[in-house]
Protein backbone atom coordinates (compact mmCIF):
# COMPACT_ATOMS: atom_id res chain seq x y z
CA UNK A 1 0.00 0.00 0.00
CA UNK A 2 1.66 3.07 -0.75
CA UNK A 3 1.91 6.09 1.51
CA UNK A 4 -0.67 8.18 0.11
CA UNK A 5 -3.89 4.72 0.62
CA UNK A 6 -3.33 5.72 4.61
CA UNK A 7 -3.43 8.91 4.33
CA UNK A 8 -6.36 9.22 1.86
CA UNK A 9 -8.34 6.51 4.15
CA UNK A 10 -7.71 9.13 7.26
CA UNK A 11 -6.04 7.29 9.06
CA UNK A 12 -4.32 9.15 11.88
CA UNK A 13 -1.99 6.86 13.15
CA UNK A 14 1.78 7.76 13.68
CA UNK A 15 2.98 8.23 9.69
CA UNK A 16 7.02 7.36 10.37
CA UNK A 17 7.90 4.77 8.58
CA UNK A 18 4.37 3.74 7.95
CA UNK A 19 3.77 5.33 4.65
CA UNK A 20 7.18 3.60 3.44
CA UNK A 21 7.08 4.43 -0.26
CA UNK A 22 9.42 1.61 -1.22
CA UNK A 23 8.69 -1.22 -3.12
CA UNK A 24 9.12 -4.86 -1.67
CA UNK A 25 13.06 -5.33 -1.18
CA UNK A 26 14.50 -7.82 -3.08
CA UNK A 27 15.62 -11.31 -1.41
CA UNK A 28 13.24 -10.07 1.38
CA UNK A 29 9.51 -10.32 2.48
CA UNK A 30 9.96 -7.23 4.09
CA UNK A 31 7.15 -5.30 2.13
CA UNK A 32 6.89 -1.59 3.02
CA UNK A 33 7.59 -2.41 6.68
CA UNK A 34 11.06 -1.77 5.37
CA UNK A 35 12.10 -3.48 9.77
CA UNK A 36 16.22 -3.09 10.49
CA UNK A 37 16.54 -6.88 10.03
CA UNK A 38 14.86 -7.31 6.35
CA UNK A 39 16.63 -3.84 5.12
CA UNK A 40 20.66 -5.03 6.63
CA UNK A 41 19.67 -8.85 4.97
CA UNK A 42 18.49 -7.27 2.04
CA UNK A 43 21.99 -4.93 2.15
CA UNK A 44 24.09 -8.14 2.79
CA UNK A 45 22.74 -10.47 0.05
CA UNK A 46 23.45 -7.05 -2.28
CA UNK A 47 27.00 -6.50 -0.91
CA UNK A 48 27.73 -10.28 -1.24
CA UNK A 49 26.30 -11.12 -4.90
CA UNK A 50 24.90 -8.07 -6.60
CA UNK A 51 23.20 -9.83 -9.27
CA UNK A 52 19.65 -8.36 -9.21
CA UNK A 53 21.58 -4.82 -10.18
CA UNK A 54 17.65 -4.03 -12.00
CA UNK A 55 16.11 -5.29 -8.28
CA UNK A 56 18.94 -2.44 -6.59
CA UNK A 57 18.20 0.40 -8.55
CA UNK A 58 14.75 0.26 -8.46
CA UNK A 59 14.54 -0.51 -4.87
CA UNK A 60 17.07 2.45 -4.24
CA UNK A 61 18.24 4.87 -7.05
CA UNK A 62 20.48 6.71 -4.62
CA UNK A 63 22.38 4.62 -2.28
CA UNK A 64 22.98 1.69 -0.46
CA UNK A 65 22.11 2.95 2.58
CA UNK A 66 18.44 3.73 4.18
CA UNK A 67 19.33 6.17 6.28
CA UNK A 68 16.33 6.34 8.70
CA UNK A 69 17.70 2.99 9.37
CA UNK A 70 20.05 2.59 12.86
CA UNK A 71 21.30 -1.17 12.23
CA UNK A 72 22.50 -0.27 8.81
CA UNK A 73 24.08 3.06 9.28
CA UNK A 74 26.08 1.32 11.85
CA UNK A 75 26.67 -1.20 9.53
CA UNK A 76 27.95 1.24 7.25
CA UNK A 77 29.71 3.38 9.85
CA UNK A 78 31.29 0.34 11.00
CA UNK A 79 32.21 -1.46 7.32
CA UNK A 80 30.51 -4.88 9.04
CA UNK A 81 28.21 -4.55 5.92
CA UNK A 82 31.43 -5.36 3.56
CA UNK A 83 33.41 -3.04 0.87
CA UNK A 84 30.71 -2.02 -1.76
CA UNK A 85 30.06 0.80 0.58
CA UNK A 86 33.75 1.96 0.27
CA UNK A 87 33.19 2.76 -3.33
CA UNK A 88 29.80 4.27 -2.39
CA UNK A 89 31.28 7.07 0.19
CA UNK A 90 34.55 7.08 1.81
CA UNK A 91 33.86 6.45 5.72
CA UNK A 92 37.49 7.47 6.96
CA UNK A 93 37.73 9.05 10.34
CA UNK A 94 36.80 12.62 9.82
CA UNK A 95 37.54 16.01 11.56
CA UNK A 96 35.11 18.26 10.35
CA UNK A 97 34.81 20.79 12.79
CA UNK A 98 37.18 23.92 11.69
CA UNK A 99 39.32 21.48 10.02
CA UNK A 100 39.39 23.44 6.90
CA UNK A 101 38.09 20.76 4.61
CA UNK A 102 36.46 20.86 1.29
CA UNK A 103 33.19 20.31 1.87
CA UNK A 104 31.56 18.15 -1.24
CA UNK A 105 28.35 16.71 -2.05
CA UNK A 106 29.90 13.51 -0.68
CA UNK A 107 30.90 14.84 2.84
CA UNK A 108 26.79 15.97 3.33
CA UNK A 109 25.45 12.58 2.99
CA UNK A 110 28.65 11.28 5.43
CA UNK A 111 27.59 14.11 7.85
CA UNK A 112 24.02 13.06 7.20
CA UNK A 113 24.81 9.31 8.86
CA UNK A 114 27.11 10.81 11.30
CA UNK A 115 24.01 12.97 12.36
CA UNK A 116 26.74 15.77 11.84
CA UNK A 117 24.12 18.84 11.97
CA UNK A 118 25.07 20.99 8.42
CA UNK A 119 25.24 23.95 8.51
CA UNK A 120 24.35 26.62 5.44
CA UNK A 121 24.14 30.67 4.63
CA UNK A 122 23.32 32.82 2.14
CA UNK A 123 25.78 35.24 0.92
CA UNK A 124 26.04 37.40 -2.22
CA UNK A 125 29.00 38.92 -2.23
CA UNK A 126 32.75 38.68 -1.66
CA UNK A 127 33.36 39.67 2.03
CA UNK A 128 30.47 38.34 3.28
CA UNK A 129 31.41 35.23 1.73
CA UNK A 130 35.12 35.29 3.09
CA UNK A 131 33.34 35.85 6.45
CA UNK A 132 30.64 32.92 6.08
CA UNK A 133 33.66 30.44 4.78
CA UNK A 134 36.22 31.18 7.17
CA UNK A 135 33.80 30.87 10.15
CA UNK A 136 33.36 26.99 8.96
CA UNK A 137 29.88 27.47 7.22
CA UNK A 138 29.81 24.20 6.02
CA UNK A 139 27.41 25.12 2.36
CA UNK A 140 26.94 28.67 0.85
CA UNK A 141 24.23 29.18 -1.34
CA UNK A 142 23.86 32.15 -3.50
CA UNK A 143 19.66 31.98 -3.45
CA UNK A 144 17.51 34.22 -5.13
CA UNK A 145 16.77 36.01 -1.81
CA UNK A 146 18.94 37.99 -3.14
CA UNK A 147 16.45 39.65 -5.03
CA UNK A 148 14.99 41.31 -2.52
CA UNK A 149 17.64 41.73 0.33
CA UNK A 150 20.61 42.73 -2.37
CA UNK A 151 18.98 44.40 -4.99
CA UNK A 152 15.01 45.40 -3.42
CA UNK A 153 12.70 43.87 -5.40
CA UNK A 154 9.55 42.85 -3.65
CA UNK A 155 9.64 38.94 -4.61
CA UNK A 156 12.15 36.53 -6.36
CA UNK A 157 10.42 36.51 -9.29
CA UNK A 158 11.95 39.37 -11.02
CA UNK A 159 16.17 38.30 -10.96
CA UNK A 160 17.49 37.16 -14.10
CA UNK A 161 20.38 34.80 -14.78
CA UNK A 162 22.81 37.54 -15.37
CA UNK A 163 22.07 39.30 -12.23
CA UNK A 164 22.32 36.07 -10.15
CA UNK A 165 25.66 35.21 -11.90
CA UNK A 166 27.11 38.63 -10.94
CA UNK A 167 26.88 37.51 -7.18
CA UNK A 168 27.76 33.85 -7.79
CA UNK A 169 31.19 34.55 -9.37
CA UNK A 170 31.85 37.18 -6.22
CA UNK A 171 30.75 34.59 -3.58
CA UNK A 172 32.71 32.01 -5.56
CA UNK A 173 35.86 34.33 -5.27
CA UNK A 174 35.25 34.69 -1.61
CA UNK A 175 34.46 30.51 -0.86
CA UNK A 176 37.20 28.11 -0.53
CA UNK A 177 35.77 25.22 2.00
CA UNK A 178 32.23 25.62 1.34
CA UNK A 179 30.00 23.31 -0.95
CA UNK A 180 28.96 26.77 -3.10
CA UNK A 181 25.19 26.02 -4.16
CA UNK A 182 23.60 28.99 -6.90
CA UNK A 183 20.19 29.06 -7.21
CA UNK A 184 18.31 29.24 -10.83
CA UNK A 185 16.10 32.14 -10.99
CA UNK A 186 12.17 31.89 -11.61
CA UNK A 187 11.96 31.53 -15.79
CA UNK A 188 15.69 29.98 -16.11
CA UNK A 189 14.51 26.07 -15.63
CA UNK A 190 10.65 25.92 -16.15
CA UNK A 191 10.37 26.24 -19.87
CA UNK A 192 12.50 23.67 -21.32
CA UNK A 193 15.16 20.95 -20.39
CA UNK A 194 17.56 22.55 -23.15
CA UNK A 195 17.51 26.55 -21.59
CA UNK A 196 17.54 24.97 -18.08
CA UNK A 197 20.41 23.06 -19.14
CA UNK A 198 22.09 25.98 -21.16
CA UNK A 199 21.45 28.39 -17.52
CA UNK A 200 22.86 25.59 -15.21
CA UNK A 201 25.96 25.43 -17.34
CA UNK A 202 26.79 28.94 -17.22
CA UNK A 203 26.45 28.86 -13.43
CA UNK A 204 28.79 26.30 -13.45
CA UNK A 205 31.18 27.35 -15.57
CA UNK A 206 31.02 31.04 -15.36
CA UNK A 207 30.17 31.30 -11.93
CA UNK A 208 32.08 28.63 -10.29
CA UNK A 209 29.28 26.86 -8.63
CA UNK A 210 29.10 23.45 -7.82
CA UNK A 211 25.49 22.96 -7.37
CA UNK A 212 22.54 24.01 -8.70
CA UNK A 213 19.30 24.66 -7.27
CA UNK A 214 15.66 24.48 -8.28
CA UNK A 215 12.13 24.64 -6.89
CA UNK A 216 9.50 22.47 -7.53
CA UNK A 217 8.51 18.91 -6.24
CA UNK A 218 7.94 15.47 -8.40
CA UNK A 219 7.58 17.91 -11.21
CA UNK A 220 10.92 18.58 -11.54
CA UNK A 221 12.69 14.69 -11.40
CA UNK A 222 13.33 14.48 -14.93
CA UNK A 223 14.52 18.27 -15.17
CA UNK A 224 16.84 16.85 -12.08
CA UNK A 225 17.83 13.70 -13.80
CA UNK A 226 18.97 15.59 -17.68
CA UNK A 227 21.09 17.95 -15.22
CA UNK A 228 23.01 15.55 -13.35
CA UNK A 229 23.33 13.39 -16.60
CA UNK A 230 24.90 16.32 -17.39
CA UNK A 231 27.15 16.46 -14.49
CA UNK A 232 25.91 19.13 -12.79
CA UNK A 233 24.80 18.38 -9.06
CA UNK A 234 21.39 19.64 -8.16
CA UNK A 235 19.87 20.91 -4.66
CA UNK A 236 15.90 20.46 -4.63
CA UNK A 237 13.59 23.00 -2.80
CA UNK A 238 10.11 22.11 -1.81
CA UNK A 239 7.31 23.53 0.37
CA UNK A 240 7.06 26.92 0.41
CA UNK A 241 8.97 27.49 -2.60
CA UNK A 242 9.02 31.21 -3.20
CA UNK A 243 8.98 31.10 -7.11
CA UNK A 244 5.65 30.10 -6.88
CA UNK A 245 4.16 32.61 -4.91
CA UNK A 246 1.29 33.40 -7.35
CA UNK A 247 0.23 30.05 -7.37
CA UNK A 248 0.37 29.43 -3.56
CA UNK A 249 -1.63 32.78 -3.21
CA UNK A 250 1.09 33.99 -0.83
CA UNK A 251 4.00 32.74 1.70
CA UNK A 252 2.55 30.04 2.97
CA UNK A 253 3.74 27.03 4.81
CA UNK A 254 2.81 23.92 3.25
CA UNK A 255 2.14 20.43 4.41
CA UNK A 256 -0.41 21.26 7.02
CA UNK A 257 -2.97 18.76 5.90
CA UNK A 258 -2.97 15.04 5.25
CA UNK A 259 -2.91 16.08 1.47
CA UNK A 260 -0.55 18.52 1.45
CA UNK A 261 1.68 16.04 3.62
CA UNK A 262 1.49 12.96 0.94
CA UNK A 263 2.10 15.81 -1.75
CA UNK A 264 5.36 16.43 -0.24
CA UNK A 265 6.06 12.91 0.65
CA UNK A 266 5.74 12.44 -3.04
CA UNK A 267 8.05 15.46 -3.71
CA UNK A 268 10.65 14.28 -1.59
CA UNK A 269 11.12 10.90 -2.80
CA UNK A 270 10.63 11.58 -6.21
CA UNK A 271 13.61 14.32 -6.17
CA UNK A 272 15.78 11.36 -3.89
CA UNK A 273 15.04 9.12 -6.42
CA UNK A 274 16.12 11.89 -9.51
CA UNK A 275 20.07 12.13 -7.23
CA UNK A 276 19.21 15.16 -5.70
CA UNK A 277 22.43 16.84 -3.43
CA UNK A 278 20.47 18.07 -1.08
CA UNK A 279 16.62 18.73 -0.28
CA UNK A 280 16.06 22.31 1.01
CA UNK A 281 12.68 21.76 3.05
CA UNK A 282 11.37 25.18 3.66
CA UNK A 283 8.60 26.21 5.87
CA UNK A 284 7.09 23.14 6.45
CA UNK A 285 5.41 21.19 9.67
CA UNK A 286 8.54 20.21 11.59
CA UNK A 287 6.78 16.59 11.90
CA UNK A 288 6.70 16.51 8.27
CA UNK A 289 10.01 17.36 7.97
CA UNK A 290 11.23 14.93 10.24
CA UNK A 291 9.32 12.12 8.01
CA UNK A 292 11.07 13.26 4.82
CA UNK A 293 14.54 13.22 6.96
CA UNK A 294 14.22 9.71 7.98
CA UNK A 295 13.00 8.61 4.61
CA UNK A 296 15.27 9.81 2.13
CA UNK A 297 18.83 9.36 1.99
CA UNK A 298 19.63 12.81 0.61
CA UNK A 299 20.67 15.13 3.49
CA UNK A 300 17.72 17.56 4.13
CA UNK A 301 18.14 21.01 4.97
CA UNK A 302 16.11 23.00 6.72
CA UNK A 303 14.29 26.87 6.92
CA UNK A 304 11.54 27.16 9.02
CA UNK A 305 10.87 23.05 8.80
CA UNK A 306 12.60 22.23 12.46
CA UNK A 307 15.29 20.58 14.21
CA UNK A 308 14.86 17.21 12.97
CA UNK A 309 16.11 18.15 9.57
CA UNK A 310 19.87 16.83 8.87
CA UNK A 311 21.01 20.96 8.46
CA UNK A 312 19.53 24.35 8.80
CA UNK A 313 20.12 27.34 6.18
CA UNK A 314 19.15 31.08 7.33
CA UNK A 315 19.71 33.87 4.87
CA UNK A 316 22.67 36.03 6.02
CA UNK A 317 20.62 39.27 6.13
CA UNK A 318 18.08 37.62 8.65
CA UNK A 319 20.55 36.35 11.16
CA UNK A 320 22.53 39.57 11.68
CA UNK A 321 19.01 42.08 11.02
CA UNK A 322 19.70 43.61 7.56
CA UNK A 323 16.35 42.86 6.45
CA UNK A 324 13.80 45.77 7.71
CA UNK A 325 10.87 44.05 8.17
CA UNK A 326 9.85 41.66 10.79
CA UNK A 327 11.28 38.59 10.94
CA UNK A 328 9.64 35.29 9.74
CA UNK A 329 8.72 32.69 12.82
CA UNK A 330 11.55 30.38 12.38
CA UNK A 331 14.40 33.45 12.13
CA UNK A 332 16.85 33.85 15.08
CA UNK A 333 18.97 36.99 15.21
CA UNK A 334 22.12 36.65 16.07
CA UNK A 335 23.94 40.02 15.59
CA UNK A 336 22.32 43.55 14.96
CA UNK A 337 24.04 45.03 11.64
CA UNK A 338 21.94 47.28 11.09
CA UNK A 339 22.18 49.05 14.69
CA UNK A 340 26.14 48.98 13.93
CA UNK A 341 25.72 50.37 10.32
CA UNK A 342 23.36 52.91 11.35
CA UNK A 343 25.89 54.32 14.36
CA UNK A 344 28.72 54.07 12.39
CA UNK A 345 27.12 56.38 9.55
CA UNK A 346 25.57 58.31 11.79
CA UNK A 347 29.20 58.92 13.82
CA UNK A 348 30.69 59.86 10.66
CA UNK A 349 28.52 61.86 9.32
CA UNK A 350 28.91 63.65 13.02
CA UNK A 351 32.63 63.82 13.00
CA UNK A 352 32.68 65.62 9.15
CA UNK A 353 30.60 68.27 10.14
CA UNK A 354 32.18 68.90 12.75
CA UNK A 355 35.60 68.98 11.23
CA UNK A 356 36.84 65.41 13.90
CA UNK A 357 37.34 63.73 10.48
CA UNK A 358 40.17 63.37 8.91
CA UNK A 359 42.62 64.16 12.12
CA UNK A 360 46.14 64.96 11.09
CA UNK A 361 47.03 61.25 11.48
CA UNK A 362 44.53 60.34 9.27
CA UNK A 363 46.54 62.49 6.60
CA UNK A 364 49.17 61.70 4.05
CA UNK A 365 52.31 64.30 4.41
CA UNK A 366 55.10 65.52 2.41
CA UNK A 367 58.44 63.96 2.73
CA UNK A 368 60.59 66.57 4.34
CA UNK A 369 62.71 67.99 2.46
CA UNK A 370 59.90 68.31 -0.04
CA UNK A 371 57.78 70.00 2.61
CA UNK A 372 61.25 72.22 2.80
CA UNK A 373 61.59 73.23 -0.45
CA UNK A 374 57.75 74.29 -0.57
CA UNK A 375 58.07 76.26 1.86
CA UNK A 376 60.88 78.13 0.70
CA UNK A 377 58.86 78.54 -3.17
CA UNK A 378 55.61 79.96 -0.74
CA UNK A 379 57.68 82.44 1.09
CA UNK A 380 59.18 83.81 -2.25
CA UNK A 381 55.92 84.00 -3.70
CA UNK A 382 54.50 85.85 -0.71
CA UNK A 383 57.70 88.10 -0.93
CA UNK A 384 57.00 89.04 -4.60
CA UNK A 385 53.78 89.83 -3.50
CA UNK A 386 54.54 92.23 -0.45
O1 LIG B 1 16.82 32.05 -1.93
C1 LIG B 1 17.12 31.60 -0.81
O2 LIG B 1 17.76 32.26 0.01
C2 LIG B 1 16.67 30.25 -0.50
C3 LIG B 1 16.78 29.79 0.91
C4 LIG B 1 15.79 30.49 1.72
C5 LIG B 1 16.65 28.32 1.03
O3 LIG B 1 16.24 29.56 -1.36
Amino acid sequence: MPYGADIDGGSCRPLKHSLHPFPTLPGTSAGLSHSAAADSKWLKTWVKFPVDWEAARNYNNRSVIQVGDATMRAQALSGEAGGALEDIMSITPIGFEGSGRKITTAVLRELKLRHNPITCLTAYDYATARLVDESGIDMVLVGDSLAQTMLGYENTLSVTVDEMLHHVKAVHRGVKNALLIADMPYGSYQLDPKDALVNATRFVKEGGAEVVKIEGGEKRADLIRHLIDAEIPVAGHIGLTPQSLNVMGGYKVQGKDLGGIEQLMRDAVALDRAGVACLYLEGIPREVAAMITAEVTTPTIGIGAGPECDGQVLVFHDIVNLTFGTPAKFVRRYGDAAGLIRQAVQAFRADVRSHQYPADEESYHLPKDTKAALDTVLERKRAMRR
